[in-house]
């Protein structure tokens, strides 16, 4: 192709039978995916949201965190005429913006709500990380109540058990309050100005915004340091009220049998979480890469300029969830077959065959043949689809007003009206 290509780090995702089809990028595996966390969330009482792909620079600025890498580097800005947009990133900043612009705090509380869709990172591409990545997400909007981080942890849990991947790891920690992490932040600036000289470009300015994001760092260097001087965590700088949430969560997460791995070292690359934070990675993903993560929120709305309105959510990515099933060789459920393959034997017969098949698509699935074919030929073609039933109808058959119908599970064959051909696929 002339040089016409995707741009790096977006893709094509693709129906099933495509040359080259990579299992994360599957139209089908996506959809399969959405559907099921829709069941499962629905199901939970949450209702589908969907927000603009594109956002006013400030949503994303103050929601996600001037000192985060989305912020700094990874942003995708998007002109129009003398107005500047940004790519959503992520759902969360949308999601709360939409809430108090819409006076969603109406409704029931907690408000729970889902949505899935296209997010964009300029990041550098790799296998599982991409520029334009899909995200499956849920946030509940009205509550801080522990049981309430428990219930989003365990619908995650469930989506995961749902499709079947079983090698994962819940890591579970708190980033506690503000004033918690003014504390913890000013003890990180102590103990790691000394040493600033020799740390990465990125987290010198981490050390001035924000110190806990030098410990999320991918540097080795930064790493290393890190291993010589042994940080205490924040789960070490928890305030009382944080600290009582966490141990909640933790309590009802152990009596509904949830394992999880209480980690110090959570610290999210989003700036609104306080308290709850936690990952769910995967080996077949890499150790870097988290399958999806979540958090609580409860200054966000603020942060927005809407009134104080507590939150927490989580988002999987699609591509990760699909590379882990792969990798533990879950399948996708199979499609579904035909119910009706309509084979037309003579070319007059071609439009009644296809008009057919248009009418038992109220049943179910239905196609027909675009040539006449003989009978045997048409069978074949049929079985091809996995069709339950072949109807073959030829010059005599539209006389009579008939057709010849079989079962291709038990091989049972009759010749019956036109009009009953419905009922009897019913
Ligand atoms: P996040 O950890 O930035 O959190 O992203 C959630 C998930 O999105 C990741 O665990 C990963 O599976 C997927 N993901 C992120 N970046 C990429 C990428 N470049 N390529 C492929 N997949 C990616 C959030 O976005 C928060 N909004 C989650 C949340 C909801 N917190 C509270 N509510």
């Amino acid at each position: 192709m002339s040089g016409i290509t995707r741009p790096r780090g977006t893709q094509d995702l693709l129906p099933d039978g495509s040359p080259k089809l990579e299992v994360q990028f599957s139209a089908r595996g996506h959809r399969h995916l959405v559907e099921l966390a829709a069941r499962v969330l629905e199901n939970a009482g949450a209702q589908y949201i969907q927000t603009p792909m594109f956002e006013m620079v400030e949503v994303i600025k103050r929601g996600v965190g001037d000192s985060t890498d989305i912020v700094r580097k990874e942003m995708f800005t998007a002109k129009a005429q003398s107005d500047e947009f940004i790519l959503r990133p992520e759902g969360t900043a949308p999601i709360v913006r939409a809430f108090v612009q819409n006076g969603l705090k109406q409704l029931p509380s907690p408000a729970k709500l889902w949505t899935f869709g296209a997010m964009f990172r300029a990041e550098r591409p790799q296998k599982g990380r991409y520029r334009q990545f899909h995200q499956l997400d849920y946030e509940v909007l009205g509550s801080d109540d522990p049981l309430v981080d428990a219930e989003a942890i365990a619908l995650m849990m469930q989506v995961i058990d749902r499709l079947g991947v079983k090698k994962i790891e819940l890591k579970l920690g708190s980033v506690g309050d503000p004033e918690d992490r003014v504390q913890y932040n000013q003890y990180l600036r102590d103990l790691f100005t000394p040493h600033a000289e020799r740390l990465s470009e990125d987290s010198k300015d981490r050390l001035v915004l924000n110190p806990m994001r030098i410990l999320d760092s991918k540097s080795e260097g930064d790493q290393q340091i890190i291993a010589e001087l042994q940080p205490k965590m924040m789960l070490d700088h928890l305030g009382e009220g944080a600290s009582a949430h966490f141990q909640q969560v933790c309590a009802y997460l152990t009596a509904w049998g949830i394992p999880f791995t209480v980690d110090p070292s959570i610290v999210r690359g989003l700036d609104y979480y306080r308290r709850t934070a936690w990952e769910i990675h995967h080996e077949g993903v890499g150790a870097k890469s988290a399958l999806g993560g979540g958090g609580r929120y409860d200054g966000l709305a603020e942060l927005l300029g809407g009134p104080h309105t507590p939150g927490i959510g989580w988002a999987f990515g699609i591509e990760r969830l699909l590379i882990a099933m792969d990798a533990e060789g879950v399948k996708l459920p199979e499609p579904e077959g035909l119910l009706l393959y309509v084979g037309a034997l003579e070319e007059a017969a071609l439009g009644q065959a296809a008009q057919l098949a248009f009418g038992a698509r109220s049943l179910g699935k239905a196609d027909f043949s675009y040539k006449a074919k003989a009978p045997g030929k048409q069978i074949q073609d049929a079985l091809k689809k996995n069709a339950r039933f072949v109807a073959l109808i030829g010059s005599s058959e539209m006389e009579q007003g008939v057709v010849t119908l079989k079962n291709l599970s038990t091989g049972e064959q009759s010749t019956i009206p036109q009009t009953d051909l419905l009922s009897k696929l019913q």
